[in-house]
Protein backbone atom coordinates (compact mmCIF):
# COMPACT_ATOMS: atom_id res chain seq x y z
CA UNK A 1 0.00 0.00 0.00
CA UNK A 2 0.40 3.55 -0.12
CA UNK A 3 2.47 5.52 2.37
CA UNK A 4 -0.98 7.40 3.54
CA UNK A 5 -1.26 9.19 6.51
CA UNK A 6 -4.61 9.75 7.88
CA UNK A 7 -5.81 13.29 7.87
CA UNK A 8 -8.17 13.55 10.05
CA UNK A 9 -6.61 16.21 11.60
CA UNK A 10 -7.17 18.32 9.02
CA UNK A 11 -10.74 17.44 9.44
CA UNK A 12 -11.55 17.77 12.86
CA UNK A 13 -10.67 21.79 12.99
CA UNK A 14 -13.24 22.54 10.94
CA UNK A 15 -15.91 25.38 11.90
CA UNK A 16 -18.67 23.54 13.44
CA UNK A 17 -16.71 20.27 14.33
CA UNK A 18 -16.26 20.85 17.61
CA UNK A 19 -20.39 20.72 18.51
CA UNK A 20 -20.55 18.59 15.91
CA UNK A 21 -17.87 15.58 17.45
CA UNK A 22 -20.97 15.01 20.25
CA UNK A 23 -22.96 13.84 17.63
CA UNK A 24 -23.42 10.47 16.71
CA UNK A 25 -25.06 11.09 13.28
CA UNK A 26 -22.09 14.03 12.35
CA UNK A 27 -20.77 13.56 8.96
CA UNK A 28 -17.12 14.36 10.28
CA UNK A 29 -15.09 11.84 11.69
CA UNK A 30 -15.07 12.11 15.68
CA UNK A 31 -12.04 10.85 18.07
CA UNK A 32 -10.30 8.47 17.10
CA UNK A 33 -12.57 7.38 13.97
CA UNK A 34 -9.99 8.32 11.17
CA UNK A 35 -8.47 5.06 12.43
CA UNK A 36 -11.10 3.30 11.71
CA UNK A 37 -12.18 5.11 8.70
CA UNK A 38 -9.16 3.12 7.71
CA UNK A 39 -10.14 -0.16 7.87
CA UNK A 40 -13.33 0.19 6.35
CA UNK A 41 -11.43 1.79 3.54
CA UNK A 42 -12.04 0.59 -0.46
CA UNK A 43 -8.10 0.44 -2.07
CA UNK A 44 -9.56 -0.30 -5.32
CA UNK A 45 -11.66 1.34 -7.28
CA UNK A 46 -14.00 -2.11 -7.81
CA UNK A 47 -14.73 -1.98 -4.24
CA UNK A 48 -15.72 1.62 -4.34
CA UNK A 49 -19.58 1.26 -3.39
CA UNK A 50 -21.94 3.65 -5.88
CA UNK A 51 -21.46 6.89 -7.50
CA UNK A 52 -21.62 4.94 -10.70
CA UNK A 53 -21.08 8.10 -13.23
CA UNK A 54 -18.11 9.15 -11.27
CA UNK A 55 -16.64 5.32 -10.96
CA UNK A 56 -17.33 5.12 -14.59
CA UNK A 57 -15.80 8.43 -14.98
CA UNK A 58 -12.56 7.61 -13.30
CA UNK A 59 -12.17 4.49 -14.87
CA UNK A 60 -12.05 5.95 -17.78
CA UNK A 61 -9.52 8.92 -16.78
CA UNK A 62 -6.87 6.34 -15.05
CA UNK A 63 -7.00 3.69 -18.28
CA UNK A 64 -5.60 6.44 -20.55
CA UNK A 65 -2.94 7.39 -18.13
CA UNK A 66 -1.98 4.14 -18.19
CA UNK A 67 -2.45 3.74 -21.52
CA UNK A 68 -0.11 6.95 -22.00
CA UNK A 69 2.10 5.83 -19.29
CA UNK A 70 2.39 9.81 -17.98
CA UNK A 71 0.42 10.88 -14.66
CA UNK A 72 -2.93 11.93 -15.25
CA UNK A 73 -4.28 15.74 -14.94
CA UNK A 74 -5.06 17.06 -11.92
CA UNK A 75 -8.27 16.12 -10.43
CA UNK A 76 -10.59 17.83 -7.61
CA UNK A 77 -12.89 15.80 -5.46
CA UNK A 78 -15.80 18.09 -4.55
CA UNK A 79 -18.77 17.36 -1.94
CA UNK A 80 -20.12 17.17 1.77
CA UNK A 81 -17.96 15.49 4.20
CA UNK A 82 -17.51 11.76 4.22
CA UNK A 83 -18.86 10.56 1.43
CA UNK A 84 -15.41 9.05 -0.04
CA UNK A 85 -13.39 12.15 -1.33
CA UNK A 86 -10.32 10.95 0.74
CA UNK A 87 -10.82 6.99 0.04
CA UNK A 88 -10.98 7.85 -3.88
CA UNK A 89 -7.39 10.21 -3.43
CA UNK A 90 -6.51 6.85 -2.16
CA UNK A 91 -7.82 4.57 -4.74
CA UNK A 92 -5.90 6.91 -7.30
CA UNK A 93 -2.54 6.26 -6.50
CA UNK A 94 -2.72 3.08 -5.54
CA UNK A 95 -4.70 2.20 -8.80
CA UNK A 96 -1.40 4.07 -10.42
CA UNK A 97 0.69 2.30 -8.23
CA UNK A 98 2.54 5.47 -7.42
CA UNK A 99 3.38 6.93 -3.91
CA UNK A 100 0.81 9.85 -2.31
CA UNK A 101 1.82 12.40 0.14
CA UNK A 102 -0.94 13.44 1.88
CA UNK A 103 -1.48 17.21 3.42
CA UNK A 104 -4.45 20.02 3.61
CA UNK A 105 -5.28 23.11 3.49
CA UNK A 106 -4.80 24.55 7.13
CA UNK A 107 -1.66 22.40 7.57
CA UNK A 108 0.14 25.18 5.16
CA UNK A 109 0.82 28.22 6.66
CA UNK A 110 2.66 29.51 4.32
CA UNK A 111 3.87 29.65 0.77
CA UNK A 112 7.16 28.07 2.18
CA UNK A 113 5.69 25.46 3.26
CA UNK A 114 3.93 24.21 0.40
CA UNK A 115 7.00 24.94 -1.79
CA UNK A 116 9.27 22.83 0.28
CA UNK A 117 6.46 19.54 -0.55
CA UNK A 118 6.56 20.64 -4.13
CA UNK A 119 10.43 20.90 -4.60
CA UNK A 120 10.57 17.12 -2.77
CA UNK A 121 7.94 15.78 -4.91
CA UNK A 122 8.95 12.44 -7.21
CA UNK A 123 8.18 12.20 -11.04
CA UNK A 124 4.57 10.80 -10.90
CA UNK A 125 3.76 11.01 -7.36
CA UNK A 126 0.24 11.97 -6.08
CA UNK A 127 0.10 15.09 -4.19
CA UNK A 128 -2.91 14.96 -2.09
CA UNK A 129 -4.71 18.67 -0.69
CA UNK A 130 -7.75 17.62 1.47
CA UNK A 131 -9.63 21.05 2.38
CA UNK A 132 -7.63 22.67 -0.63
CA UNK A 133 -10.34 25.79 -0.25
CA UNK A 134 -8.47 26.61 3.05
CA UNK A 135 -4.82 26.96 1.37
CA UNK A 136 -3.61 30.47 2.06
CA UNK A 137 -3.74 33.09 -0.77
CA UNK A 138 -0.01 33.01 -1.53
CA UNK A 139 0.24 29.20 -1.40
CA UNK A 140 -2.64 29.37 -3.91
CA UNK A 141 -0.67 31.36 -6.10
CA UNK A 142 2.19 28.85 -6.03
CA UNK A 143 0.15 26.06 -6.23
CA UNK A 144 -1.18 27.24 -9.78
CA UNK A 145 2.13 27.57 -11.75
CA UNK A 146 3.12 24.46 -10.17
CA UNK A 147 0.38 22.72 -11.92
CA UNK A 148 0.28 24.06 -15.08
CA UNK A 149 3.95 24.45 -15.33
CA UNK A 150 5.73 22.42 -13.38
CA UNK A 151 7.37 25.00 -11.60
CA UNK A 152 7.93 26.43 -8.33
CA UNK A 153 10.03 29.80 -7.42
CA UNK A 154 11.63 28.96 -4.09
CA UNK A 155 12.85 32.23 -2.48
CA UNK A 156 16.39 32.81 -1.54
CA UNK A 157 16.68 35.20 1.83
CA UNK A 158 14.60 37.96 2.83
CA UNK A 159 14.37 41.45 2.39
CA UNK A 160 15.24 43.74 -0.51
CA UNK A 161 17.77 41.44 -1.48
CA UNK A 162 15.54 38.14 -1.60
CA UNK A 163 15.57 36.55 -4.96
CA UNK A 164 13.70 34.14 -6.30
CA UNK A 165 14.89 30.71 -8.13
CA UNK A 166 12.49 29.01 -10.32
CA UNK A 167 13.10 25.13 -9.57
CA UNK A 168 11.89 22.72 -12.25
CA UNK A 169 9.60 19.84 -11.24
CA UNK A 170 8.73 16.44 -12.23
CA UNK A 171 5.59 16.21 -13.57
CA UNK A 172 3.24 14.57 -10.80
CA UNK A 173 -0.66 14.97 -9.75
CA UNK A 174 -2.70 17.19 -7.78
CA UNK A 175 -5.68 15.51 -5.91
CA UNK A 176 -7.87 18.32 -4.03
CA UNK A 177 -10.34 17.70 -1.60
CA UNK A 178 -13.05 20.19 -1.09
CA UNK A 179 -16.18 20.58 0.82
CA UNK A 180 -16.88 24.01 -0.53
CA UNK A 181 -16.18 24.07 -3.87
CA UNK A 182 -17.25 27.63 -4.19
CA UNK A 183 -14.83 28.97 -2.13
CA UNK A 184 -12.37 28.11 -4.67
CA UNK A 185 -10.17 30.95 -6.63
CA UNK A 186 -11.74 30.21 -10.17
CA UNK A 187 -8.06 30.14 -11.73
CA UNK A 188 -7.25 27.47 -9.18
CA UNK A 189 -10.39 25.34 -10.14
CA UNK A 190 -9.60 25.97 -14.08
CA UNK A 191 -6.32 24.24 -12.81
CA UNK A 192 -7.84 20.58 -12.45
CA UNK A 193 -8.53 18.68 -15.72
CA UNK A 194 -11.37 16.72 -13.71
CA UNK A 195 -13.99 17.33 -10.91
CA UNK A 196 -15.66 14.86 -9.85
CA UNK A 197 -18.73 15.87 -7.52
CA UNK A 198 -19.77 13.45 -5.19
CA UNK A 199 -23.33 13.37 -4.24
CA UNK A 200 -25.23 11.72 -1.24
CA UNK A 201 -25.67 7.95 -1.59
CA UNK A 202 -29.27 6.45 -2.60
CA UNK A 203 -30.05 4.02 0.84
CA UNK A 204 -29.41 1.23 -1.67
CA UNK A 205 -26.22 2.27 -2.21
CA UNK A 206 -25.75 2.68 1.51
CA UNK A 207 -27.45 -0.79 2.11
CA UNK A 208 -24.09 -2.61 -0.04
CA UNK A 209 -21.87 -0.87 1.53
CA UNK A 210 -23.08 -1.55 5.27
CA UNK A 211 -23.06 -5.59 4.01
CA UNK A 212 -19.64 -4.90 2.74
CA UNK A 213 -18.33 -3.16 5.72
CA UNK A 214 -20.26 -5.76 8.11
CA UNK A 215 -17.77 -8.51 6.11
CA UNK A 216 -15.13 -6.14 7.13
CA UNK A 217 -16.25 -6.11 10.69
CA UNK A 218 -17.13 -9.36 11.06
CA UNK A 219 -21.35 -8.99 12.08
CA UNK A 220 -23.71 -11.08 10.56
CA UNK A 221 -26.89 -9.04 9.44
CA UNK A 222 -30.38 -10.62 8.92
CA UNK A 223 -32.62 -9.96 6.05
CA UNK A 224 -33.50 -6.09 6.35
CA UNK A 225 -30.88 -4.86 8.77
CA UNK A 226 -28.41 -3.19 6.75
CA UNK A 227 -31.58 -1.28 5.40
CA UNK A 228 -32.64 0.01 8.58
CA UNK A 229 -29.20 1.25 9.09
CA UNK A 230 -29.05 2.85 5.85
CA UNK A 231 -32.49 4.71 6.57
CA UNK A 232 -30.48 6.50 9.38
CA UNK A 233 -27.22 7.11 7.89
CA UNK A 234 -27.78 10.22 6.07
CA UNK A 235 -26.97 9.24 2.50
CA UNK A 236 -23.46 9.44 4.17
CA UNK A 237 -20.92 6.12 3.70
CA UNK A 238 -18.87 7.44 7.14
CA UNK A 239 -21.88 7.81 9.26
CA UNK A 240 -23.52 4.11 7.80
CA UNK A 241 -20.10 3.20 8.91
CA UNK A 242 -20.07 4.51 12.84
CA UNK A 243 -23.47 3.33 13.01
CA UNK A 244 -22.30 -0.12 11.96
CA UNK A 245 -19.67 -0.11 14.70
CA UNK A 246 -22.68 0.87 17.84
CA UNK A 247 -24.57 -2.23 16.31
CA UNK A 248 -21.67 -4.28 16.28
CA UNK A 249 -21.02 -3.21 20.23
CA UNK A 250 -24.34 -4.30 20.48
CA UNK A 251 -23.81 -7.62 19.36
CA UNK A 252 -20.76 -8.25 20.87
CA UNK A 253 -22.36 -7.47 24.76
CA UNK A 254 -25.84 -9.19 23.59
CA UNK A 255 -23.90 -12.30 22.67
CA UNK A 256 -25.66 -12.35 19.45
CA UNK A 257 -25.10 -14.05 16.23
CA UNK A 258 -27.21 -12.59 13.78
CA UNK A 259 -27.80 -8.92 13.91
CA UNK A 260 -31.54 -8.19 13.17
CA UNK A 261 -33.80 -4.97 12.41
CA UNK A 262 -35.23 -4.98 16.22
CA UNK A 263 -31.42 -5.38 16.95
CA UNK A 264 -30.22 -2.17 14.74
CA UNK A 265 -33.49 -0.27 16.07
CA UNK A 266 -32.97 -0.70 19.82
CA UNK A 267 -29.06 -0.08 19.19
CA UNK A 268 -29.55 3.02 18.08
CA UNK A 269 -32.83 3.73 19.74
CA UNK A 270 -29.98 4.04 22.73
CA UNK A 271 -28.09 6.63 20.85
CA UNK A 272 -31.67 8.56 20.45
CA UNK A 273 -31.36 8.37 16.27
CA UNK A 274 -34.60 7.68 15.00
CA UNK A 275 -36.40 5.80 11.62
CA UNK A 276 -35.23 8.58 9.37
CA UNK A 277 -31.43 9.33 10.61
CA UNK A 278 -32.44 12.34 12.88
CA UNK A 279 -31.28 13.00 16.22
CA UNK A 280 -32.00 14.72 19.22
CA UNK A 281 -30.69 18.14 17.82
CA UNK A 282 -32.63 17.40 14.47
CA UNK A 283 -36.16 16.70 16.65
CA UNK A 284 -35.38 19.63 18.90
CA UNK A 285 -34.91 22.46 15.67
CA UNK A 286 -38.51 20.59 14.31
CA UNK A 287 -40.27 20.75 17.84
CA UNK A 288 -39.01 24.08 18.28
CA UNK A 289 -40.45 25.62 14.66
CA UNK A 290 -43.61 23.91 15.22
CA UNK A 291 -44.40 24.69 18.81
CA UNK A 292 -42.75 27.76 19.67
CA UNK A 293 -43.23 29.40 16.02
CA UNK A 294 -46.38 28.09 15.24
CA UNK A 295 -44.78 26.40 11.97
CA UNK A 296 -42.87 29.40 11.16
CA UNK A 297 -41.36 31.03 9.19
CA UNK A 298 -38.55 31.53 12.04
CA UNK A 299 -35.28 33.37 11.76
CA UNK A 300 -31.89 31.61 12.19
CA UNK A 301 -31.16 33.09 15.75
CA UNK A 302 -34.46 32.98 17.17
CA UNK A 303 -34.12 29.12 16.16
CA UNK A 304 -31.36 28.61 17.38
CA UNK A 305 -31.42 30.41 20.53
CA UNK A 306 -34.49 28.51 21.25
CA UNK A 307 -32.70 24.81 21.08
CA UNK A 308 -29.41 26.20 22.84
CA UNK A 309 -27.08 25.62 19.87
CA UNK A 310 -25.05 27.94 17.84
CA UNK A 311 -26.30 29.38 14.63
CA UNK A 312 -23.88 27.93 12.65
CA UNK A 313 -24.13 24.18 14.16
CA UNK A 314 -27.80 24.55 13.42
CA UNK A 315 -27.20 25.76 9.94
CA UNK A 316 -24.30 24.03 8.60
CA UNK A 317 -25.48 20.30 10.56
CA UNK A 318 -29.10 20.26 10.61
CA UNK A 319 -30.52 21.73 8.10
CA UNK A 320 -29.12 20.87 5.23
CA UNK A 321 -30.16 17.23 6.39
CA UNK A 322 -33.25 18.56 7.29
CA UNK A 323 -33.97 20.32 3.67
CA UNK A 324 -32.95 17.62 1.87
CA UNK A 325 -35.37 15.19 3.35
CA UNK A 326 -38.34 17.65 3.15
CA UNK A 327 -38.78 18.44 6.83
CA UNK A 328 -37.84 21.93 6.40
CA UNK A 329 -37.42 25.24 3.95
CA UNK A 330 -35.43 27.88 4.03
CA UNK A 331 -37.60 30.63 3.00
CA UNK A 332 -36.08 34.78 2.80
CA UNK A 333 -38.45 35.25 5.64
CA UNK A 334 -37.12 32.47 7.95
CA UNK A 335 -37.18 28.56 8.13
CA UNK A 336 -40.46 26.60 7.74
CA UNK A 337 -41.46 23.22 8.77
CA UNK A 338 -43.15 21.05 6.18
CA UNK A 339 -45.96 18.74 6.93
CA UNK A 340 -43.83 16.18 6.95
CA UNK A 341 -42.02 17.56 9.39
CA UNK A 342 -45.40 17.96 11.85
CA UNK A 343 -45.95 14.33 10.73
CA UNK A 344 -43.17 13.08 11.70
CA UNK A 345 -43.49 14.79 15.01
CA UNK A 346 -46.94 12.99 15.47
CA UNK A 347 -48.54 16.25 15.08
CA UNK A 348 -51.78 17.60 13.01
CA UNK A 349 -50.41 21.11 11.55
CA UNK A 350 -52.46 24.00 13.47
CA UNK A 351 -51.66 25.99 10.32
CA UNK A 352 -52.04 25.75 6.62
CA UNK A 353 -48.86 24.58 6.21
CA UNK A 354 -48.40 25.81 2.35
CA UNK A 355 -49.38 29.27 3.11
CA UNK A 356 -46.31 30.03 5.15
CA UNK A 357 -43.70 29.52 2.48
N1 LIG B 1 -18.22 4.68 -1.95
C1 LIG B 1 -17.70 4.14 -0.83
N2 LIG B 1 -17.60 2.79 -0.73
C2 LIG B 1 -17.14 2.23 0.42
N3 LIG B 1 -16.74 2.93 1.51
C3 LIG B 1 -16.83 4.28 1.44
C4 LIG B 1 -17.30 4.94 0.28
N4 LIG B 1 -17.28 6.26 0.49
C5 LIG B 1 -16.80 6.44 1.74
N5 LIG B 1 -16.54 5.24 2.32
C6 LIG B 1 -16.06 5.04 3.69
O1 LIG B 1 -16.57 6.10 4.52
C7 LIG B 1 -15.58 6.62 5.36
C8 LIG B 1 -15.39 8.11 5.10
O2 LIG B 1 -14.90 8.31 3.79
P1 LIG B 1 -13.81 9.44 3.43
O3 LIG B 1 -13.19 9.08 2.13
O4 LIG B 1 -12.87 9.61 4.58
O5 LIG B 1 -14.76 10.71 3.27
P2 LIG B 1 -14.38 12.24 2.99
O6 LIG B 1 -12.91 12.32 2.73
O7 LIG B 1 -15.22 12.65 1.81
O8 LIG B 1 -14.81 12.99 4.23
C9 LIG B 1 -14.33 5.77 5.10
O9 LIG B 1 -14.27 4.74 6.05
C10 LIG B 1 -14.56 5.19 3.73
O10 LIG B 1 -13.94 3.98 3.60
MG1 LIG C 1 -11.50 13.28 3.90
Amino acid sequence: MNSAITNGEAERDNTGAREESLRMVSSQPIENEPISDEELRPHVLENFIGQPRLKAQLQLFLDAARKRDVPPDHVLLAGPPGLGKTTLAMIVANELEVPIRVTSGPAIQHAGDLASILSSLDAGEVLFIDEIHRLPRAAEELLYIAMEDFRVDVMVGKGPGASSIPLTLPRFTVIGATTREGMLPSPLRARFGFTAHLDFYPHEELEKLIERSAQVLDVRLGAGAARELSLRSRGTPRIANRLLRRVRDWKIVHDLNVVDPPAVEKALALYQIDSEGLDRLDIAVLKAIVTSFAGGPVGLNNLSAMVGEEAETVETVCEPYLVREGFLVRTPKGRVATAKAWQHLGLEPKVDVNKLF
